[in-house]
């Protein structure tokens, strides 16, 4: 099949990728193929072979897969090797699978150039020290931010991240009771919260008028992080929508040289706004 690409996950009904990517085929004047495989826990290499085995030419890789496909991989860019975690694979003849990580550069493309927000000198918060989080300090961090405060109720893994990370800017870690009371600039619930109705338990302190609130989770109804920071009168509160398809659009490329104008794209997703 000709230029066949996938998205692989499970669960992996309900991902937004293939209409993504077929818009961004359609900008390009080509057709694409872009599949949901729905992979068993135990069959990530096996369907991934198969898949190339089929003519794949690229693939996006979701939960639970990214660290097996980061361990899998021959190649890796510095995104991520710092992630810990691959979102994105290239097949080369020669070289074998080629693993990027594309979800920070795509909340740092959001935040920059459809949010206009610069970083250099801010004061930012990141709530949750899991996968999203590790994916996203290292372009954040390249930013030059004044500081990020690493976050967690597990406050041991912030402090294993902040460590992690510490060569790369300042940089430091608290449990949820330890913020220090002042609004900061930007503040990211980088936690699987909202995925159950809940808001990180955190001081309403932290947000003022100037504070910009991101959901890394998106929904078609607002999150509970949103409806939080909106409560708060938050500058701003989004969510991870634009994330979504910044980090698709950089995909699209690191495969086809093709850089995807992504705001029909989220007008068609979501038309409201
Ligand atoms: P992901 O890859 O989405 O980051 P993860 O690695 O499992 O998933 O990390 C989930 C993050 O959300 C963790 O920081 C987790 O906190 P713990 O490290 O203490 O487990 C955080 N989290 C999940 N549910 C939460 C909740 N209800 N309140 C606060 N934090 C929560």
């Amino acid at each position: 099949m000709n230029n066949l690409y996938a998205v692989i996950g499970n669960p992996i009904k309900h991902s937004k990728s293939p209409q993504i990517h077929h818009a961004f085929a359609q900008q390009e004047k080509i057709t694409i193929e872009y599949q949901r495989i729905l992979a068993d826990e135990d069959k990530f290499t096996q369907c991934v072979n198969e898949f190339v085995a089929h003519g794949g030419l690229g693939l996006n890789v979701t939960v639970p897969f990214k660290i097996d496909a980061f361990q899998q991989c021959q190649q890796l860019n510095d995104y991520a090797r710092a992630a810990g975690a691959v979102n994105t694979i290239s097949f080369d003849k020669s070289i074998g699978w080629i693993g990027a990580n594309t979800d920070g550069i795509g909340l740092l493309t959001d935040l920059k150039n459809n949010l206009h927000l610069q970083l250099n000198n801010k004061n930012i918060l990141i709530l949750g020290a899991g996968g999203a989080t590790r994916g996203i300090l290292l372009p954040l961090l390249e930013e030059n931010p004044h500081r990020i405060l690493i976050s967690n109720r597990t406050v041991s893994k912030a402090d294993d991240l902040a460590e992690a990370f510490k060569a790369s800017g300042n940089i430091q870690s608290c449990g949820f009771n330890e913020i220090t009371p002042e609004a900061f600039d930007l503040i990211i619930n980088a936690t699987s919260a909202s995925l159950s109705n809940d808001v990180p338990p955190i001081n309403d302190n932290v947000v003022g008028a100037e504070t910009i609130c991101y959901d890394l989770a998106y929904s078609d109804t607002p999150t509970a992080f949103i409806n939080w920071s909106n409560k708060l009168n938050a500058k701003k509160s989004i969510d991870g929508l634009g994330m979504l398809i910044e980090q698709a659009a950089e995909s699209y490329y690191i495969w086809r040289g093709f850089r995807p104008d992504t705001t029909p794209v989220f007008n068609l997703l979501r038309p409201s706004s």
